[in-house]
């Protein structure tokens, strides 16, 4: 008999959680608000009916918004040089042991072109912060590119500059930038950057782009050290403020020959959650089911699309380079060409049911969901 009472009393405890994480899923897709201590509950349960609640909702307004559409953009890394100490990352100057390598102009124009008749209409040019591809050369590689493929879109993801050089690049022919904020609490900045980095000159970056005219993205990682709850909701509250075009985020993964390099690596179930509770705040955000993901997990891009993502970026860099843009440990996607990458994410996408698209896919705000 008291067995059976105590089983009854832990059933409905059980119950009564679930119910409220339902309720709490709901209410953020309907308020599109977090509070932190719903934040708490939805990375804390460890109840599966809710954690499946929560990925079929943010896929639902996924596809309201852009169906079952993907966006592919092709990805070209052009510098693994880099001025910057962040402590995470494996480009950082400190690290020795990193290979430096620059691309070409003429070498990033023939990435386009392969990328162009791959069907990308979107280049994503990212590379360390890079005092050679100043603003002479990198608004003569943008005009050049633009010039020759006037249906695509140019993104940038160059890191911290001058609002003059952002308007150059602009003026230039770019269209988009992607700028991480890395995390929206000034404290936990500063533990993951060295003193001369500073995050209002972060946040006054991403401010100057979107005025600007960019479509901008901003992101953070999913488990980088000293994250708390508290953090991840300034993040949250950052984005709801902000209402970025793009929000990049995967899991923290060490680098070797870093100060992080014997830290944990993040969560793949949290790095989901996050992207689903993204999705729900924020509905028309392009989303990508970054790199980090996929390679923290096999199917982690394709467990990011079903958490709500509708953005890839297969990597068109020259293969030679492509094991030397080492960001963290063990980055998949290093051995393929880029016709090779193109095929193994478009195959993924479909096998999961899903359909990869050509287009530009530009941030559309009045899209109805
Ligand atoms: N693990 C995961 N992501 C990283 N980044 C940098 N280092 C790491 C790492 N060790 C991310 C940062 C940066 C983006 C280009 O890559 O968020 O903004
Ligand atoms: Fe690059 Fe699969 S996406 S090899």
């Amino acid at each position: 008999m008291l067995t059976q009472v105590n089983s009854d009393q832990r059933f409905d405890k059980l119950t009564f959680n679930f119910l409220s994480t339902l309720n709490i899923i709901d209410h953020i897709r309907n308020t599109r608000d977090i509070t932190r201590d719903e934040l708490e509950q939805i990375l804390e349960t460890e109840d599966k009916a809710s954690i499946e609640y929560l990925r079929s909702s943010a896929r639902e307004v996924a596809t309201a918004a852009y169906g079952n559409k993907i966006f592919m953009r092709g990805l070209i890394e052009l510098s693994s040089h880099c001025k910057n100490d962040c402590l995470y990352c494996g480009l950082r100057r400190s690290n020795s042991a990193a290979v430096r390598y620059r691309l070409s102009d003429e070498q990033i124009y023939d990435c386009c072109e392969q990328g162009y008749k791959l069907g990308f209409r979107t280049f994503v040019m990212q590379g360390g912060e890079d005092g050679w591809f100043d603003d002479k050369r990198m608004c003569r590689i943008v005009s050049t590119v633009r010039q020759h493929y006037p249906d695509c879109a140019i993104t940038l993801s160059l890191g911290e500059r001058s609002r003059e050089s952002y308007q150059a690049l602009f003026d230039a022919g770019a269209n988009r930038y992607l700028l991480r904020h890395e995390t929206a609490s000034p404290e936990h900045y500063a533990r993951l950057h060295p003193a001369e980095m500073s995050f209002q000159n972060r946040i006054d970056c991403l401010y100057a782009l979107k005025e600007i005219g960019y479509q901008v993205g901003c992101g953070f990682m999913v488990g980088s050290p000293y994250q708390t709850i508290d953090t991840l909701y300034a993040d949250l509250q950052f984005i709801r403020t902000f209402q970025p075009q793009m929000v990049g985020i995967g899991p923290f993964i060490s680098a070797t020959g870093t100060p992080f390099q014997d830290q944990p690596n993040g969560k793949v179930g949290t790095t989901l959650r996050l992207l689903a509770i993204i999705r729900l705040l924020h509905p028309p955000v392009l989303l990508p089911a970054t790199t980090a993901l996929g390679t923290l997990h096999p199917q982690g891009r394709e467990l990011g699309i079903q958490f709500g993502a509708n953005v890839v970026m297969p990597n068109l860099s020259p293969r030679d380079h492509r094991k030397d843009y080492a960001i963290y440990d063990n980055k998949i996607c290093t051995g393929e060409e880029a016709a090779e990458c193109r095929a193994c994410t478009e195959g993924r996408i479909r096998k999961i049911g899903y359909e990869t698209v050509v287009d530009r896919g530009d941030f559309n705000p009045n899209l109805e969901y």
